[in-house]
């Protein structure tokens, strides 16, 4: 991977965008191999939690790298789209681990789209998110209009959208776009304490809950899956060993 560094530690595994002399803007290559570390990820046992951040201090992502398309025609830009909701940041919101995106610095256009394809979101202060997009004469194409809109609703994704605005930590907190902002120094040992957090739950029933809240925003009958995964949560080995250590009186045990 040229693009990125990736750790593992404790059953977190922390993918770094590694291009900070371009803010770690999103190239094509990059893309490609975000793709494939989240792929391998999937089924790797020593990761539980996946924390997304980008290198340096100044910027997580600051958008869809400009250099790379600003000769596209119609057809290339609808590609470019295609292939990065297909390829990545589907892939990201329906990945069956959590993922948290550690913000370290600017998230715009593309890399907040970035953020937002992640099932949480943890900002340094020195942050400033946004989707510029319409500014530069273009829309956000990785998703921004409609996962912003779910996370923050219509009249605040009308307002962030439509002005291109740079939104710092607090608004970005009020509205619901982050859940919580820290020093920069804290950023990743915060989204770590969440990480533990998560980790000592049962991985089979966060994996279906994933599911299930994502279903609700799909205009798929997310009751209707909630009922099927809940369903199929029973027998499984952690719904025993769940059920039987509260009935022991003891801590579940979860592998
Ligand atoms: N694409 C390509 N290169 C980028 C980039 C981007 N999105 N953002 C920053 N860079 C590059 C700059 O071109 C510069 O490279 P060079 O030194 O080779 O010229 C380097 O990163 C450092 O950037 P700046 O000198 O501009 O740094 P700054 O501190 O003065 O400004 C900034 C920081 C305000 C974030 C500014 O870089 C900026 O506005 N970047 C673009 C933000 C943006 O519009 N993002 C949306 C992209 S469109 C998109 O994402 C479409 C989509 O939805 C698919």
């Amino acid at each position: 991977m040229n693009n990125l560094l990736i750790s593992n530690r404790e059953l977190i595994t922390t993918i770094t965008i590694n291009r900070p002399k371009q803010l770690n803007a999103l190239n094509i290559s990059t893309i490609k191999e975000l793709g494939k570390a989240f792929n391998n990820l999937q089924n790797d046992k020593n990761t539980r939690v996946i924390v997304l951040t980008g290198a340096g201090e100044k910027s997580f992502v600051a958008g869809a790298d400009i250099k790379e398309f600003s000769n596209y025609d119609n057809k290339q830009g609808t590609d470019l789209s295609r292939s990065g909701h297909l390829n990545l940041f589907n892939l990201i919101e329906d990945f069956p681990k959590p993922v948290i995106a550690a913000i370290n610095g600017y998230a715009l256009g593309g890399g907040l789209e970035l953020a937002l394809s992640a099932h949480i979101r943890v900002a340094s202060k020195n942050s400033k998110l946004g989707l510029p997009e319409v500014s530069l004469g273009v829309i956000p194409g990785y998703g921004g209009t409609q996962r912003l809109t779910n996370l923050v609703g219509k009249g605040r994704a009308m307002e962030y959208i439509l002005t291109a605005k740079m939104i710092g930590v607090e608004d970005a907190k009020h509205s619901g776009l982050i859940n919580e902002y820290c020093e920069l120094e804290d950023l990743l040992p915060t989204c770590e304490n969440i990480a533990r957090k998560i980790i000592k739950n049962s991985p089979r029933a966060i994996s279906k809950a994933i599911k299930c809240i994502n279903a609700s925003l799909k205009n798929e009958s997310g009751f209707e899956t909630e009922i099927e995964e809940f369903g199929k949560c029973f027998q499984t080995d952690d719904f025993v060993e769940g059920t039987t250590a509260f009935l022991e009186k003891r801590k579940p045990k979860y592998n």
